[in-house]
């Protein structure tokens, strides 16, 4: 089947991220509501957002032959059973591991983008961090960043490696920031707050931090830096894990992360 314009296709599209991802650009006026197909093997569509206007099929390249950009969104594991010619078809993945080489011998594809996103794409939070081919062409760069931006925040980036460490760092939501209020609310109960009370105020505590720093133009490092010069109570409890090792702690339990993202 032959189409035109930016029809796209999200093979995985019933996963947790497809189907976020979906969500982001069926909520976005940059698409036409029509234009989208998802594949899987199941054939189970239960878990997509309007699936009564979607396309769906269990034939990796029926979805193909009908999309101009092919979103790819299966497990890393099942990234070899992909069995897809997609020659002048933009290829789009966020698979995590899958390298810019790999994608264009598994596709065909020479305009292929290896990307990461997050399933905050739902509420078009995600951070989409993305890498491109250098056959892509600046009609494929609108197309990706568009879609990226349906889903939250995005930046091109220019070094295939860094998008190991996003996979580690952004990609994972809430992630690290659930250890950090697990951290705290660990914290809590052990002074004798009671559990329940503790995980509303260290919730609350995330999302009025996370709104501010997002609101605000001051990077974290300003925060803490004020926080020091103010020298309240705060201030004490910062100098004292400046002064611990938990700045590298974190940083090992990044890398770690990311070496696990290129072996995975
Ligand atoms: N979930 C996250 O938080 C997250 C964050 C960043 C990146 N990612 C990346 O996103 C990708 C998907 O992760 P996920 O968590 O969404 O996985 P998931 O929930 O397990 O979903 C995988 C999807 O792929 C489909 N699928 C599997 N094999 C297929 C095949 N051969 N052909 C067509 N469809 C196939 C599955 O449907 P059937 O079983 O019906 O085939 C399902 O729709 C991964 O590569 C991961 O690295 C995920």
């Amino acid at each position: 089947m032959e189409t035109t314009g930016n029809t796209i296709g999200i093979i995985g599209g019933s996963g947790m991220l497809g189907s976020t991802i979906l969500s982001a650009l069926l909520g976005s006026e940059a698409f036409e509501q029509s234009n989208f197909w998802v594949s899987n093997r199941s054939g189970n569509a239960s878990n997509v957002e309007q699936s009564s206007i979607i396309h769906f099929t269990k034939d990796n390249q029926e979805l193909v032959d009908a999309c101009d950009v092919i979103i790819l969104c299966v497990p890393p594991a099942r990234f070899p059973d992909i069995d897809i010619h997609a020659a002048n078809r933009l290829v789009i993945s966020v698979v995590a591991g899958v390298t810019i080489d790999e994608m264009k011998s598994k596709t065909a594809s020479v305009r292929v983008v290896r990307a990461m996103s997050s399933p905050a794409a739902s509420l078009s939070m995600a951070y989409s961090p993305w890498i491109a081919s250098t056959e892509i062409v600046s009609d494929d760069r609108d197309i990706v960043r568009k879609i990226f931006g349906a889903c939250g925040t995005t930046d091109e980036i220019f070094d295939e490696q860094q998008l190991d460490h996003f996979t580690a760092m952004t990609g994972p939501v809430p992630g690290f920031v659930a250890y950090f209020a697990q951290c705290m609310v660990d914290h809590a109960t052990s002074q004798g707050i009671a559990p329940d009370v503790a995980d509303r105020a260290i919730r609350q505590l995330f999302v009025a931090g996370g709104t501010m720093l997002a609101a605000d133009r001051a990077s974290p490092a300003d925060h803490v830096r004020w926080m020091i010069e103010y020298a309240g109570t705060t201030a004490a409890g910062l100098i004292a894990m400046e002064r611990s090792t938990l700045s590298k702690t974190i940083s090992d339990g990044l890398l770690a992360a990311a070496d696990k993202a290129r072996s995975i």
